[in-house]
């Protein structure tokens, strides 16, 4: 409910004022004095402040001005008598929502007041949005909350200052590149160049030249000498991407750079020496690609100096709501339209959680970006989101029968799937039933007699409730 301060120092006016708002579904509080009324917002949660201009003491305007001190979006509306309009117009510019006349109609300042409430909301849920964001829940542009997040971002502010090679796993779209720049960013070497190579963009003998640069008429259509990205990065951090498709023979030529620190252009003979920090990122397991014989042991353990791993998103659900929030804001100044969307509804959210997220952070990204474009309210829902991925998302969820036994009545199949939906739910939260219940869209309770029901085992210590 949104509450309303009067201040006024006649004592019959605030009383007949808080009777006709309160009738319109806003809390009241009621002050005699400015000074009282600055007291009073100290200690509550004040929407809207409702003053005289005219009053002994502090009059409307210093109070106002003492109000904006605190909180420069909190509507201050004036009331003023005849006599006091170049006041009132004096409040207007230091930044009063508005004012109206005294005598007034009720129905006047109903309208004015639901109008400023209506302004104050949205940006509340802006305000609110953005210390979603810029709090503890990122680290520069990296956003979430989880715990695996937590410990990434504690992992670069340790790692950034030094040179250790780094190496990054995670699945496509997880934001391996983005951990990478972060890293950089954080360095000493943030004001040189941050160069990247996708190592399964080029054929092998491009990607020779790319790296290490040739020297003129090392090959034909060799016509100039031409530097390669690690003399290019020099001073600076080197990122290869998907490591996993180097060839075996740039793999060697790799490990000799990692452990002689000089290299030769391609069809030159000169040593070449350069500072970089390497760091390397795969969506494929390495250790897989050593055992099936397609990566060098020696070269992983060079790479693997400090070792980041991101895990898919559906493994961090946590990290949905600050992301959301983030893509939401990113994509906000794109849009042509007067209507801010603040949030996604209710039963967004809950497909969002339930949902395998394939393609990542950067499948969700993608998501917000195109649903922003369909939003005419404030909240994206269902509708908005975009139909290639409202058909993943109903594959996604085709419900399979074969787990079933063949024989069974329909009573039992229903206990089994209810069983084995709570237990998929609460997996999926770190068996925080709050949340586990929001995902199956019941209550707590609810879902605590049915834990007990199927006697599922819930861990001792849950991660926090929170
Ligand atoms: N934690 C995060 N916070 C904010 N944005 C993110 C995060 N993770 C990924 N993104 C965004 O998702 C997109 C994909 O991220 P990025 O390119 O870093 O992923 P990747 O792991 O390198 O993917 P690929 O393997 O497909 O190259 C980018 O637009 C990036 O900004
Ligand atoms: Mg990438």
């Amino acid at each position: 409910m949104d509450t309303i301060l009067i201040v006024d120092d006649e004592k019959n006016y605030p009383l007949i004022l808080s009777a006709v708002l309160q009738e319109e579904g806003y809390e009241t509080l009621t002050a005699h004095s400015g000074i009282q009324a600055l007291d009073i917002l100290e200690h509550s949660d004040v929407d809207l402040v409702l003053t005289d201009m005219k009053m002994a003491e502090m009059d409307g305007i210093e109070l106002l001005e003492r109000v904006k001190e605190q909180n420069t979006e909190l509507p201050v509306m004036m009331m003023t008598a005849h006599g006091t309009v170049e006041k009132a117009v004096e409040a207007m510019q230091k930044g009063a929502y508005n004012y109206i006349l005294k005598p007034f109609d009720n129905e006047q300042l109903i309208i004015y007041i639901n109008k400023a409430m209506a302004m104050y909301r949205v940006v509340k849920e802006n305000m609110a949005l953005r210390s979603v964001v810029e709090s503890k829940y990122s680290f520069g542009n990296l956003i979430g909350k989880s715990k695996v997040m937590r410990d990434i971002y504690e992992t670069i502010r340790k790692v950034a200052p030094a040179t250790a090679t780094v190496l990054i796993e995670g699945a496509s779209g997880t934001g391996k590149e983005l951990v990478a720049k972060s890293i950089h960013f954080n360095s000493q070497r943030r004001n040189k160049p941050f160069v990247a190579v996708n190592c399964s963009a080029l054929a092998e003998s491009l990607l020779e030249s790319e790296l290490f640069g040739h020297e003129k008429g090392a090959f034909t259509g060799a016509v100039a000498m031409k530097k390669g990205r690690f003399e290019i990065a020099d001073g600076g951090t080197l990122f290869l991407d998907e490591i996993g498709e180097l060839s075996a023979s740039l793999q060697v030529k790799l490990l000799r750079v990692l452990q002689e620190k000089v290299f030769e252009r391609v069809g030159g003979v000169r040593p070449i020496s350069v500072n970089i920090r390497l760091i390397a990122a795969t969506n494929k397991s390495l250790k897989q690609e050593i055992h099936e014989g397609r990566f060098r042991e020696d070269l992983f353990y060079r790479l693997n100096v400090v070792h980041i791993v991101l895990p898919p998103l559906k493994s961090r659900l946590e990290d949905i709501r600050p992301l959301v929030a983030h893509f939401i804001q990113k994509y906000t100044d794109q849009r042509h339209s007067q209507v801010a969307v603040t949030h996604v509804d209710q039963q967004v959210e809950r497909l969002f959680y339930e949902y395998s997220w394939p393609g990542n952070v950067r499948e969700l990204e993608n998501v917000i970006e195109r649903a922003m474009v369909m939003c005419a309210g404030n909240g994206i829902e269902l509708t908005d989101l975009p139909k290639d991925f409202r058909q993943n998302v109903s594959k996604d969820n085709s419900f399979q029968l074969e787990g079933l036994p063949a024989q069974t009545t329909l009573y039992k199949a229903l206990a089994h799937v209810e069983k084995e939906m709570i237990l998929r739910a609460l997996r999926k939260t770190n068996f925080v039933q709050s949340h586990a219940a929001n995902l199956l869209g019941i209550g707590k309770s609810g879902l605590n007699q049915k834990i007990k029901k199927h006697g599922i085992q819930i861990p001792s210590t849950p991660s926090s409730e929170h």
